[in-house]
């Protein structure tokens, strides 16, 4: 009997062993496929094979170093014609009810993919009540919740909600999803990512994911300064000292320091803007009023390119939100703790602190990400 199961045992060993060592043999065996060709993708002598390259993200040295992989779900693996389609995707006023306005209407590369209006206007001309957010190092959102609420729960579940969302593309996905099939060229760009040319709302959501996880920023004079290529003025390392001193700016808990080259906690917080909310927040999504007013802390990357600042655009400058935090904080039952001098109104900053402290922040601000061809529309 044990003889058996050892025998047993030693035949499913071999199954395993050989299976892995098979797989990649495989994968060279399907090479001779002609690569494929973005004017037209799919081989048009066998129309059956698809064979989309792996893409690999342009992942920043300090990323690398200090902070975990991004996040790839494994089910839409990131592709070069999955990129290219996403990409085609993310500009073309074609997913909006009146073919008039694409993803890029609100996040357009200029303003590092956000908006530099306080609020979104849809295709009706209705105005939203929520500053849209840019639009970059989004794969190291670990815990994967998304909007300035946190109610999306993934990239891909993100982009099904803009395109019906009745103030802003105000489409439906079947006719949406008629329009790309009747189109010349995306169902064929459709079949080189997927393998189908039968478009659906799941493939348009993960083809646009796919083109999101290449926005990263990574290049700010700040970065420059820690991966030692340039020096920064005295003012900016000034600045960067109140930004990370307790008696002073004390802004690194929540959004980041020189280790954390994401410059946000990726978490929500009530940061002391209102004594009493318009707009809950996580609490509206969560339920929980220990949860009003809370909103995802901001990255303090491009902050040059995405003024109007916070949820609601409410101000205009970073000399405003400097002031905010210096003088201005309001306090309620949510307020976060670490919010420590909110009794004096703030962390009290004198005029020079301030200054130094917006050059440092405008000194993170990455002018190769707002210029790389790669993300300007196709
Ligand atoms: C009419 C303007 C508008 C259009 C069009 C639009 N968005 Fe947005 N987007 C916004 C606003 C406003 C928010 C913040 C909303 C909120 O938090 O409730 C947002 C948030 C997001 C976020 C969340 C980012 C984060 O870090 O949590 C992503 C991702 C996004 N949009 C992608 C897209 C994509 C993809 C499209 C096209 C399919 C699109 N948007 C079309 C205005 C727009
Ligand atoms: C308790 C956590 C916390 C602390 C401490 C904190 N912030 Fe914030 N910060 C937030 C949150 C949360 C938001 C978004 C709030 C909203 O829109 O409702 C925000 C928004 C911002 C914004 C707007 C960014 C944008 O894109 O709209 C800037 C700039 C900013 N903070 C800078 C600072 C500076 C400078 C300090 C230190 C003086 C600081 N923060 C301290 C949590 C914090």
């Amino acid at each position: 009997m044990n003889t058996l199961k050892k025998y047993i045992f030693l035949f499913l060993s071999f199954l395993i062993v050989f299976s892995c060592v098979k797989e990649p043999q495989k994968e060279v065996e399907t090479t001779p496929v002609p690569p494929t060709n973005p004017t037209n993708p799919t081989n048009p002598t066998n129309p059956d094979t698809f064979n989309p390259t792996p893409y690999q993200l342009a992942i920043p040295t300090l990323f690398a170093q200090y902070i975990l992989p991004p996040v790839i779900p494994s089910n839409n693996p990131t592709t070069v014609e999955g990129v290219a389609l996403g990409r085609k995707l993310f500009f073309d006023p074609i997913l909006s009810g009146n073919g008039t306005q694409s993803c890029a209407s609100c996040h357009a590369p200029q303003f590092a993919f956000g908006e530099s209006t306080t609020f979104s206007t849809g295709i009706d001309g209705i105005q939203g009540n929520r500053n849209a957010m840019p639009l970059f190092n989004m794969a190291w959102n670990w815990d994967n919740r998304f909007f300035w609420d946190g109610r999306a729960n993934s990239i891909e579940a993100q982009a099904f909600g803009p395109v019906v969302n009745p103030i802003e593309m105000h489409n439906t996905w079947p006719n949406a999803v008629a329009s790309l099939q009747s189109h010349a060229e995306y169902p064929n760009l459709f079949k080189a990512v997927f393998g189908t040319t039968n478009i659906d709302s799941v493939l348009v959501a993960k083809a646009i994911a796919q083109f999101e996880r290449t926005l990263i920023s990574g290049n700010s004079r700040f970065d420059q300064y820690l991966n030692g290529q340039i020096s920064l003025t005295a003012q900016e390392i000034e600045g960067f000292n109140v930004f990370m001193a307790e008696n002073r700016g004390d802004c690194f808990h929540c959004h980041g320091n020189a280790a954390n080259p994401l410059w946000t906690d990726n978490l929500f917080h009530n940061n002391g803007l209102d004594a009493t909310f318009s707009d809950l927040g996580l609490g509206a999504v969560t339920g929980n009023p220990a949860d009003n007013g809370k909103f995802k802390t901001p990255s303090l990357r491009n902050l040059a390119y995405t003024a109007p600042y916070m949820h609601d655009g409410r101000f205009a400058t970073l000399d405003e939100v400097i002031n905010h935090y210096s003088e201005g904080l309001q306090n309620s039952p949510t307020v976060d703790p670490l919010l420590k001098y909110l009794n004096q109104g703030g962390v009290q900053l004198s005029v020079a602190d301030k200054a130094a402290l917006k050059s440092f922040l405008l000194s993170l601000s990455d002018d190769s990400f707002i210029n790389n061809p790669d993300f300007q529309a196709p």
